[in-house]
């Protein structure tokens, strides 16, 4: 087997000066996410070397801002991904980083140290949150903490504990061990989500990715909170949500204004049938117009997920990173295509303290990917009769005899940052 992308642009620039509105997530996000390449086991010194090689590589020629540490930063490695009782929670019941791997977090810092490397780094911090209550806090009872008084919640006379709001019958699936669903419905429910994102938001935090809570997982009622909660805060915040197991449109449709991006997929890794089963759920989320729609404080994108590239671990592992992507120069370079075209947020998932120049200068430094990423719009599949034929033409020696979907072109219009449209962009995306 073999696969291709090509690219084919035509587009005038404007070289009028412009201003961008400031806005939350004007164009797809861009960064690095540390869970491809270390699951969840990842160090403070790990972590800040990735930072600084973005910083020093990717930040301000390619716009890779986002540094985030995705989950189970607050469990021992001595517990698993999913195990009861490995947390570190505070009396609270709120998660904080595990002092073992995360050193400049004790003393109940949390994360306010590495946010303030990060961003004298010039980068944005990142963290993943689990929907919900903790296990451990559930079992521990732990009272509830009321922002408004610094006291345990008290309503109808009486203090509200843990067990006054977790849902054990909701377990999360994927981590059934560990997290559970809250009622958000009520008074106490609610006090509980304002102190985590009170402590975490003191931390320093630009970025937040939620999990559990989309596509299967679906709890309309703790993003329409959580969202809430960001939108006042008094720097931005990209609210990103996941995973996108059985996401659709129109699910999209009813939280698209309240978030940023959604993943619109289940985990993505370095398998080419998994780069070809984003081909459909890209073209449906174009087609419903839900690429850079309304979003919180902003606007919002749907989510192809990471680019399993460069130098991984496997999932759930608690060793790593071990091994090369299994996607050859060619797949990776229509996967970036795909995700660029698509508007996906950008996320890189390799251990940057590993990066191989033809990753990075044959892959995720591309400047017309990253140009149309943030530059494009009307992206869509196109079904043009006159595209398609036109790559058979070209590329008649390489397509399969009779092979009917060979070939996938995207179409989009260059705005040159958002101003008045310049002319038009197209791609061919190619796969046998
Ligand atoms: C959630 O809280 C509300 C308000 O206190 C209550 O009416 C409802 O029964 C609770 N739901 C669950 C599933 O506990
Ligand atoms: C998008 O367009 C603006 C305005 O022309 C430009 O400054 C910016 O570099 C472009 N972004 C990328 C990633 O090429
Ligand atoms: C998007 O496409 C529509 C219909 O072809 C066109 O009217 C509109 O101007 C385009 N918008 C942009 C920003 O390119």
């Amino acid at each position: 087997m073999k696969f291709l992308s090509v690219i084919s642009l035509c587009f005038l620039l404007c070289l009028c000066v412009h201003s961008v509105l400031s806005q939350n997530a004007n164009t797809p996000p861009r960064g690095w996410n540390s869970y491809d390449s270390f699951s969840w086991i990842i160090t403070e010194e790990q972590y800040l070397q990735n930072a600084q090689i973005i910083s020093d590589q990717l930040l301000s020629q390619y716009g890779y801002e986002y540094a985030v540490v995705d989950y189970l930063w607050y469990r021992s490695l001595s517990g698993g991904s999913n195990s009861r009782g490995n947390d570190c929670i505070d009396e609270w019941g709120r998660m904080h980083p595990d002092a073992k791997r995360w050193p400049s977090s004790v003393g109940w810092n949390g994360f306010k140290n590495v946010a303030d490397k990060v961003h004298g780094m010039g980068l944005k911090f990142g963290i993943h949150l689990m929907a919900g209550i903790s296990t451990q806090a559930y079992d521990a009872n732990t009272p509830i903490l009321d922002t408004t008084t610094g006291k345990a919640y008290e309503e109808s006379g009486k203090v509200w504990h843990a067990k006054d709001i977790g849902i054990p019958e909701r377990a999360c699936k994927w981590m059934d061990k560990g997290f559970m669903a809250l009622n958000v419905t009520s008074g106490a429910g609610k006090a509980f989500l304002k102190s985590l994102y009170q402590l975490y938001t003191s931390w320093g935090l630009d970025f937040v990715k939620l999990d559990c809570v989309f596509g299967e997982d679906l709890d309309f009622d703790e993003i329409t909170y959580v969202s809430q909660i960001l939108k006042d805060n008094k720097s931005p915040i990209v609210f990103s949500l996941s995973p996108g197991v059985g996401a659709t449109p129109d699910m999209a449709k009813k939280i698209n204004g309240v978030v940023n991006t959604y993943r619109v997929t289940g985990d993505d890794w370095d398998q080419w049938s998994q780069v070809v089963s984003h081909f459909d759920v890209a073209r449906d989320f174009a087609a419903a117009n839900l690429i850079g729609a309304q979003g919180l404080n902003g606007k919002s994108w749907p989510d192809l997920d990471m680019l399993p590239f460069g130098w991984l671990t496997d999932p759930a592992d608690n060793e790593g990173p071990h091994r090369l992507t299994n996607l050859n120069l060619v797949e990776q370079q229509t996967q970036m295509t795909l995700w660029c075209m698509a508007k996906s947020p950008i996320i890189y998932g390799g251990d940057l303290r590993n990066l191989d120049s033809w990753t990075k200068d044959g892959v995720i430094i591309n400047p017309t990917l990253l140009f149309i990423n943030s530059n494009s719009s009307n992206n869509t599949e196109a079904c043009e009769s006159f595209l398609l034929l036109l790559g058979r033409i070209f590329f008649s020696s390489i397509v399969a005899e009779g092979s009917s979907n060979g070939i996938r072109a995207w179409i989009a219009t260059g705005n040159n940052g958002g101003q008045t449209p310049q002319g038009r962009i197209s791609t061919l995306l190619f796969s046998i």
